[in-house]
């Protein structure tokens, strides 16, 4: 499973892209808010520091907008995956820009239907919110389950990318299910390096370490 970071913190991307274990990343509007840069500025570091698949979000919510900053992200680097909400107007988006050749990571689903349409206008990724169905009572993870089973059952390319993790055991479940990709927050990549046995088990072999004459 290739694992992205969701951030748009250059800081936070920096760290977990010095660990060796960032594949791509993504953003959203309101990740880029919360950094205070202007989009362009975000984008332009985040290319410099990872080369990998970058999520970059429209803003527009009808087709003709969506095109023209789809087209106009993707001119910005290479890397740059458009992502595209999955509305109608946006699934109408995602089959001009495929036609085009730009790659899309379609947001915001919720619903294994929806999943199949995505896929079927040709999405690169699909984006289920794992936590935000969590948040409401739902289970977020049988969506990823039934999207990796429709594409296998019909040999569709697009890719799984399980979206809005909050801990460990969402990374555990997306990957025992096959899921191609999930974006986790700098703060569950942390999460899953930590383990109080290894913590204590370097303390003794320190403490040890200092028993060891030197000569
Ligand atoms: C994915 O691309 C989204 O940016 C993200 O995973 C949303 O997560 P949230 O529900 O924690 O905001």
């Amino acid at each position: 499973m290739q694992i992205f970071i969701d951030s748009a913190d250059i800081e936070e991307i920096r760290d977990a892209a010095a660990m060796g274990v960032v594949d791509g990343v993504t953003t959203n509007p309101s990740l880029v808010a919360k950094t205070g840069r202007p989009f362009k500025d975000v984008l332009i570091d985040i290319c410099e520091v990872i080369d990998g698949p970058i999520s970059a979000e429209v803003i527009a919510t009808d087709y003709d907008g969506m095109m023209t900053e789809a087209r106009s992200l993707a001119k910005m680097h290479k890397n740059i995956v458009v992502k595209i909400p999955l509305i109608a107007e946006g699934l109408k988006a995602v089959r001009t820009l495929t036609e085009e050749g730009i790659r899309t990571n379609v947001t915001l689903c919720f619903s294994p239907t929806q999943g199949l349409l995505a896929a079927k206008a040709g999405a690169t990724y699909i984006s289920p919110f794992i936590g935000r169905i969590d948040d409401i009572s739902g289970n977020g993870m049988e969506i990823v389950e039934q999207l990796v089973t429709i594409y296998q059952n019909y040999g569709l390319p697009t890719q799984v990318l399980a979206a809005s993790i909050r801990h460990p055991v969402h990374v555990v479940q997306a990957s025992l299910i096959g899921a191609h990709v999930a974006t986790l927050p700098h703060k569950v990549i942390h999460q899953l390096v930590k383990h109080p046995l290894t913590d204590s088990g370097l303390e003794r072999f320190l403490a040890d370490a200092k028993k060891i004459p030197t000569s």
